[in-house]
């Protein structure tokens, strides 16, 4: 239990009874993010900085510049998620914090500042997984929405078809054995020479790109199981553009990058559709960084309406790195009765259910 036994009892026991304000901060990669939520699904404010512009000119995230970047950032965007909730340090009741997985310099970052506030105004502290957190992401988006359904999860750094059995029961039916959905997103638009970061890039050059024009296919994708591969299509996209240039012929970039998007698309959208029929439960959800692709959505929600599954999907806002999410991960965790001790610690490769942090 260790020596905070007493005042992380009394304070969890009081969060659960009065259910007042939680300061929520996620650190974990490049966006640094604070929310304060008056209930789990209530958000009273949000403030989010990303460090896009600066790993821009490196093309991709430079961990010790995210590190830095995230202590100079971590006070004041705090201060601005207080502000725009009217409310003080004194008013909170509660603070969450990612505290996995990702970088260990950026988590490090939001831990240690989250255990300063627990320990300077003897309040409850909650450590949450970043990827329960993007599953989170939906129900301050679907009111409606509630436990169990399945859950694609497509973020830069994880693939995950999850199910979610409870609010903070999660069983892993598939994922990605090679590039993360992002991950391939980033790299294959790197190889067309868009920036960093490439999803958001990538997709508006697909607009103009024949969907059909390219083939690019993987055998794990169109098997039975429910995992996934990416780095093969991505390879491909390499491969197709580096002989193109050898030989001198010119080849379109829309097209790639259109028919790139499909396969992933497809891939993601089939496989979990049939985990959301198979379930028995038919709901559906997406979660993560690449669910701000409306290519994937629509694929999501055509699919789904056609086989009777019902499909949820966060807003825009909540879609990429944000601490409304970690917040409402987090509340359902202290009202579950979970909270962390103050020798909570960054865990960079944490799993999905692994609660060794409590
Ligand atoms: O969840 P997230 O913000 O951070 C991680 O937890 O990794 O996800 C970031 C990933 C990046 O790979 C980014 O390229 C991708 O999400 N992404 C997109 C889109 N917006 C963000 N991928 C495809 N289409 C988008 N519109
Ligand atoms: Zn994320």
């Amino acid at each position: 239990m260790g020596i905070d036994a007493n005042a992380r009892l009394a304070g969890l026991e009081k969060f659960r009874r009065e259910k007042g304000l939680l300061l929520a901060i996620e650190t974990s990669c490049d966006e640094t993010a604070a929310a304060v939520l008056d209930a789990p699904r209530g958000v009273r404010s949000m403030s989010v900085h990303t460090q896009i512009p600066l790993h821009a000119q490196f093309g991709g995230v430079v961990p010790e510049l995210a590190s830095r970047s995230h202590v100079e950032r971590l006070g004041p965007v705090v201060e601005d998620a207080l502000q725009k909730a009217k409310c003080t340090f004194g008013d909170l009741s509660a603070v969450a914090v990612t505290c996995g997985p990702g970088l260990v310099g950026a988590l490090l970052t939001g831990v240690s500042y989250a255990k300063g506030i627990a320990f300077a105004k003897g309040l409850p502290l909650v450590g949450v997984n970043h990827i329960e957190g993007h599953i989170a992401a939906n129900y301050l988006s679907c009111p409606e929405l509630e436990p169990p359904f399945v859950c694609l999860i497509a973020s830069g750094g994880h693939s995950h078809i999850v199910l979610v059995e409870g609010y903070r029961k999660f069983f892993l039916i598939g994922k990605t054995r090679d590039d993360a959905a992002g991950e391939a997103f980033d790299k294959a638009a790197r190889a067309l020479g868009l920036p960093y970061p490439g999803g958001p890039a990538l997709e508006r050059l697909a607009l103009d790109g024949d969907p059909n024009a390219y083939a690019f296919r993987s055998v794990l994708n169109e098997d039975e199981s429910f995992d996934f591969s990416f780095s093969g299509i991505k390879t491909a996209v390499v491969n197709l553009l580096h002989t193109a240039t050898q030989k001198g012929e010119s080849v379109s970039r829309a097209d790639i990058a259109a028919s790139f998007q499909r396969a992933v698309v497809n891939a993601l959208a089939e496989k979990s559709l049939r985990a959301a029929l198979l379930s028995g439960h038919k709901k559906l959800a997406l979660a993560g960084g690449v669910s701000a692709n409306k290519a994937l959505r629509e694929a999501m929600r055509n699919r789904a309406e056609k086989a009777g599954v019902s499909f949820y999907c966060p807003d825009f806002r909540f879609c990429t790195d944000n601490a409304a999410m970690i917040g409402c991960a987090g509340y359902y965790a202290l009202l579950a009765n979970e909270s962390s001790p103050l020798s909570l610690n960054a865990s960079p490769a944490l799993s999905l259910g692994d609660r060794s942090f409590l």
